[in-house]
């Protein structure tokens, strides 16, 4: 059934509107968007769908399609930061950050999978606020819904998280990736044509469990603030791998790691870029390896799961693996020959079998377009 009709048969009305919104991999610049660095995601082809309805009362009534939990009824008014069951915390956030006073219904369909380093959480705040956008028709333009839609996340659901995920889920272009200056929001399309060149890339989603709000990713970020507070600096943006080492001995060992991993990152991304538009795609899955070296022994994001899938896809012949997101768990991307993706994804899941780890899943990424309007009732 579409989500219209469900839709339908849960409000007794068709919505006004449908819109989409996708998930995202990131394909290098792991952990600095949060410090003002560059970032190459790319929209992939898994989408949120949301369908809604004005209202003529103030009612909020809001659903979603993978939780059989029926309705949820709340008033405009009575939107309050961090209340709520939790999965209705990303809708209400974005309907508090687009300070909407008015009543509406809500159907959420999501087939980006929750808790795999995808980004559900941008895509699901995302459509919402494409939606809201379209059917108020409040004149936001994209970046000021990258904007309302991370405070959303920020200060309502109380996730410290940057700024990638809702920029690309709302900034995507089929095709390309986004060099995503994250101290502007200046973004740069870069095309990315992996299959033209024999290429795939793999998902290589773990299953293993994945949350923001668990705490790791806060951490990570206070560490970062605090070294650029050291160096007086605004951000570890503007800290060199120079002056870094220049005072590396009277810096705690960890935080150390820490700034590391972030000035290397940087650094990366401009490099993967340039190794993209040669079309130097060993040199780019190179780079991969380095960024998931550097998360997994700098930053310790990294996990049993994601080492194992990069360090087996590695092993059996991609030119390039690293865990992508968060990290903790969630997914990791490899660059593989086209005719090995089968045989890649078949080693991966026998050594996770033989290690004891949930069974694995398999995407392939496929850089996409950012939210749009699917459907709307004339
Ligand atoms: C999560 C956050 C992003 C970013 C990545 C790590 O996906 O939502 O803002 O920090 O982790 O690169």
């Amino acid at each position: 059934m579409s989500i219209s009709e469900d839709f339908s048969l849960l409000f007794n009305y068709s919505p006004d509107l449908v819109s989409a919104a996708p998930g995202r991999v990131n394909l290098i610049g792991e952990h600095v968007d949060y410090n003002q660095g560059l970032v190459l995601p790319f929209a992939i082809d898994s989408v949120t769908n949301c369908a809604l309805r004005l209202r003529d009362d103030a009612k909020i009534l809001i659903s979603s399609k993978q939780l059989n939990s029926g309705i949820y009824e709340t008033k405009s008014s009575d939107i309050v930061p961090k209340t709520g069951p939790d999965w209705t915390r990303y809708i209400l956030g974005v309907l508090w950050s687009l300070g909407i006073d008015r009543g509406v219904e809500i159907l959420v369909d999501s087939e980006v999978p929750q808790g795999a380093g995808l980004s559900s959480s941008a895509a699901l705040e995302c459509s919402v606020a494409f939606a809201l956008n379209e059917a108020l028709q409040l004149g936001l333009s994209r970046i000021d819904l990258v904007r309302l839609t991370q405070r959303a996340e920020n200060d309502f659901v109380g996730v410290p998280c940057g700024i990638m995920d809702q920029t690309i889920s709302l900034l995507g272009e089929a095709g390309h990736a986004i060099l995503l200056d994250c101290r502007d929001l200046s973004p740069q399309l870069i095309p990315v044509n992996f299959e033209d060149n024999g290429l795939r890339l793999l998902i290589i989603d773990t299953q293993a469990h994945h949350a923001l709000v668990d705490g790791g990713y806060a951490e990570r970020r206070a560490q970062c603030e605090s070294v650029s507070g050291i160096f007086s600096l605004d951000s570890l943006r503007d800290l060199s791998r120079e002056r870094l080492a220049a005072k590396g001995s009277e810096l705690d060992s960890k935080l150390y790691s820490r700034a590391l991993h972030v000035v290397t990152e940087i650094e990366r991304v401009k490099s993967a870029v340039s190794s993209l538009q040669s079309k130097d795609f060993v040199g780019f899955g190179e780079l991969l390896n380095d960024s998931h070296k550097s998360l997994r022994d700098d930053y310790e994001v990294s996990c049993p799961e994601l080492d194992c899938a990069v360090k087996i896809s590695q092993e059996s012949g991609a030119l390039g693996a690293r865990m992508v997101g968060g990290g903790f768990g969630g997914s990791a991307i490899a660059l593989v020959k086209d005719g090995d993706m089968g045989l890649i994804a078949s080693l991966v899941e026998r050594g996770f079998a033989k290690a004891c780890f949930k069974s694995p899943r398999f995407f392939d990424a496929v850089p996409s377009d950012g939210a749009r309007l699917i459907d709307r009732r004339n």
